[in-house]
């Protein structure tokens, strides 16, 4: 490929992933056309629409900026195969729930779905890039389909994984810490690693961008999030030992994390980490470590998603047992229903697995969240009509005459409400129980709540000074 045919980019999946990605590589390089296509119709509507189909800071801004200039969402997606010579690959490739692998291995229909239409349409070579996570050896599946097409026609293919986290992403990807791109060592496949780097070299430095074997950068992206997801855990298990033994899990962290060996990031206790990719691409990677027959690996790592649920439990569990074993038609505020601050995603929430164990135990749940309410409605269809599941607008209205407050997303708002007010509207005894540890625990103790955190005995703490 002619480096001056390489003007259109295509991305197919206009997801968490794609668009952002997309709408800075099209901020970033002007002189390129980039085209994003989904086979979802409405979110593509939604894309050129004024409201966008996900809350993510400073996107809104960006395809403001670019949309329809350089940036341009389309429902055509035969066509914009046929234009593009760089196509990304952003579909999603969730855990299987069928069959061979059900509930550990990847789905990947949706990746050969892909593949199938690429070689439908194109009329010339074109560059195909991965970009959702996949299992190690994907791209080798992917080549073969591509080149099972009956035009003569040649598909590189190369692994560029993303490490973008929600909440962050333009600033993750306008300042990546790495761009990973994976090819054959073949001479073609270098050269088509280099053409996809000179497009990161528009805005990420040279040094940061590392060409690595296809496989490599395949496994990379499941062992980067297996290992963050590796430190949450950690944190979650101690934090567990210090409501015991009367440690505090935030100074136990802090002064691990003083070690620069081990690095302060990613050690925060909560209850629970969620996203779409930490559980998906660690039960993906003990798939894969069982197929080569690597039981001890696997093992390994599955803890890491088994003591993700203890947490979770764990939390439900503390719960009901401060509320004097019962929590039946007592009503509780849901703060927050979001994996995570700053997103309006709820993928495998700790939200939806506590709020699902409380309705279970027939509590009367009233949920509120600034941008996830939506999405919280989806999770909980089931529930639609159960008369102890409510969603409320603000915060205030969902506290009013309940029994408890319970913070599941770390939402900055939640850290100035009026609590002296709050207290006054609820049911007595009132409780707090802060997922998140982000309150001011001594001074809502202090204004009469019974108050709950995370890896901290807070009674015990005050029983000892
Ligand atoms: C997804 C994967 O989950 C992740 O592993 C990968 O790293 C990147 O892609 P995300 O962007 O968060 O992450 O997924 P999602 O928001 O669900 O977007 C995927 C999009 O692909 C959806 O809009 C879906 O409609 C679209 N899609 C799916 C297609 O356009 N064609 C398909 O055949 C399947
Ligand atoms: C993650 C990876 O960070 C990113 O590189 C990858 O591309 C996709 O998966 P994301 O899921 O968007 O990104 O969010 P992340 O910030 O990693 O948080 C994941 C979960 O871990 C959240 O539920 C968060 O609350 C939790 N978490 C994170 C903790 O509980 N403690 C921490 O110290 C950090």
């Amino acid at each position: 490929m002619v480096e001056n045919q390489i003007k259109t980019i295509l991305c197919i999946g206009a997801g968490y992933v794609g668009t952002p990605t997309m709408a800075v590589i099209a901020d970033n390089c002007p002189e390129y056309k980039i085209i994003v296509v989904d086979k979802n119709i409405d979110k593509i509507r939604a894309w050129n629409s004024d409201s966008l189909p996900i809350y993510e800071p400073g996107l809104e801004d960006i395809i403001k900026r670019r949309r329809n200039k350089n940036l341009f969402f389309s429902e055509d997606i035969a066509t914009s195969i046929k234009e593009a010579s760089i196509i990304f690959v952003s579909v999603n490739t969730p855990t299987k729930k069928f069959g061979l692998g059900a509930g550990m291995a990847s789905d990947l229909q949706f990746i050969e779905l892909v593949a199938r239409d690429i070689i439908k349409y194109a009329q010339e070579d074109k560059l195909v890039i991965e970009k959702s996570t996949l299992p190690v050896k994907t791209a080798e599946a992917l080549s073969r389909v591509l080149h099972s097409n009956d035009k003569g026609l040649k598909f590189e293919v190369l692994s560029n994984p993303e490490f973008l986290a929600e909440g962050t992403a333009i600033n993750d990807l306008q300042h990546p810490d790495r761009v990973l791109i994976g090819s054959m060592k073949t001479e073609s496949g270098i050269e088509s690693a280099k053409i996809l780097r000179n497009i990161y070299t528009h805005w990420v430095p040279t040094e940061k961008i590392k060409l690595t074997n296809l496989w490599s950068s395949e496994l990379s992206k499941l062992v980067a999030n297996a290992m963050l997801a590796q430190r949450v855990s950690s944190i979650n298990s101690i934090s567990a030992l210090c409501e015991k033994t009367n440690a505090d899990v935030e100074e136990v962290s802090h002064a691990v994390g003083m070690d620069s060996r081990i690095g302060s990031k990613f050690l925060n206790t909560s209850v629970g980490f969620g996203g779409s990719c930490f559980k998906k691409d660690i039960l993906n990677l003990v798939y894969i470590c069982r197929y080569y027959g690597l039981n001890e690996v696997a093992d390994y790592w599955e803890q890491v998603v088994i003591i993700n649920e203890y947490q979770q439990n764990r939390f439900v569990n503390k719960v009901i047992d401060k509320m004097f074993n019962t929590v039946v038609d007592k009503k509780i505020a849901v703060l927050g229903f979001a994996f995570k601050a700053n997103t309006g995603d709820t993928r495998e929430s700790p939200a939806i697995t506590v709020t699902k164990m409380l309705l279970k135990e027939r509590a009367d749940v009233a949920i509120y969240d600034p941008k996830a309410i939506e999405n919280a409605k989806l999770d909980l269809a089931d529930y639609s009509q159960s008369n102890n599941l409510h969603f409320y607008n603000n915060a205030e209205d969902a506290i009013k005459d309940s029994h408890a407050i319970l913070v599941l997303t770390a939402w900055d708002e939640f850290k100035e409400l009026d609590f002296e007010e709050a207290y006054r509207t609820m049911k007595k005894p009132s409780f707090i129980f802060d997922g998140c540890n982000i309150l001011q625990h001594e001074q809502l103790k202090n204004l009469g709540f019974n108050v709950n955190c995370i890896g901290k005995n807070l009674d015990r703490l005050k029983d000892d000074e």
